[in-house]
């Protein structure tokens, strides 16, 4: 399971990159804007060179022939980028047109098993099923991801199940058992992996039962 980031702040995604088990990053508009961005394509240029998978950049046309100018920029950052294009009517039309011209695209704001379905036959290189955001609204988000998976693997679809809106480490453990092939989550879903409080009660334990016997050799 390859795990991606979700934020554009550049501190978290070097701390994310340090711990040596990243695969790529996602952006997005409200992310940008949240550490007030002012150069897009060279703040993506940055982070591209931070890391070595796939790093989603947004476009933030909704008409396809503006899709498609501002994705072809976006492409020629650097050869890790992802054109991120939301699922929409003109969405689908210009991810098609990047599958043709071989640009990597990641369709996102998906919401439910058809639209991937659509994505996954315009050739998208991830679709981006949004688990929180539906958990926000009393419907279960794992419920897509399974749907999705399923739909996929029936038909051969290579497009990747990049699952998003991820709150968690619950959401990413279901996302693992449903095979989910990305889960791209902040920073401190990321780092909540990690815990447990047994770990931290047996590694105190191991280094006083340590300091003891090292103490009694001295004496
Ligand atoms: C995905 O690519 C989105 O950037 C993100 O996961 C959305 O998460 P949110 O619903 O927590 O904003």
């Amino acid at each position: 399971m390859k795990f991606f980031i979700d934020t554009a702040d550049l501190d978290e995604i070097k701390e994310a990159n340090d711990l040596g088990v990243l695969d790529g990053v996602t952006t997005n508009p409200s992310l940008c804007a949240k550490i007030g961005v002012r150069d897009f394509e060279g703040h993506i240029a940055k982070i591209c060179e931070m890391v070595a998978g796939d790093v989603s950049a947004e476009v933030v046309s909704t008409e396809y022939d503006e899709i498609v100018e501002e994705g072809r920029n976006i492409a020629k950052i650097a050869d890790n980028v992802v054109v991120k294009v939301p699922l929409i009517k003109d969405g689908i039309k210009a991810i098609k047109t990047f599958s043709e011209e071989g640009i990597k695209t990641n369709c996102t704001l998906c919401f439910s098993p058809t639209q991937a379905l659509i994505a996954a036959k315009a050739g998208a290189t991830y679709i981006s099923p949004f688990l929180g955001r539906l958990d926000d609204i009393s419907t279960e988000g794992m419920q897509l991801i399974r749907d999705i998976v399923t739909i996929y693997d029936n038909y051969g679809y290579e497009t990747e199940v990049l699952a998003a809106s991820i709150r968690h480490p619950m959401h990413l453990l279901e996302c693992a058992k449903e095979g989910a092939d990305v889960a791209t989550m902040p920073l401190g879903v990321i780092k909540s992996l990690l815990k447990h409080p047994l770990t931290d009660i047996g590694l105190d334990r191991f280094l006083a039962d340590w300091d003891k016997l090292q103490k009694s050799l001295e004496e």
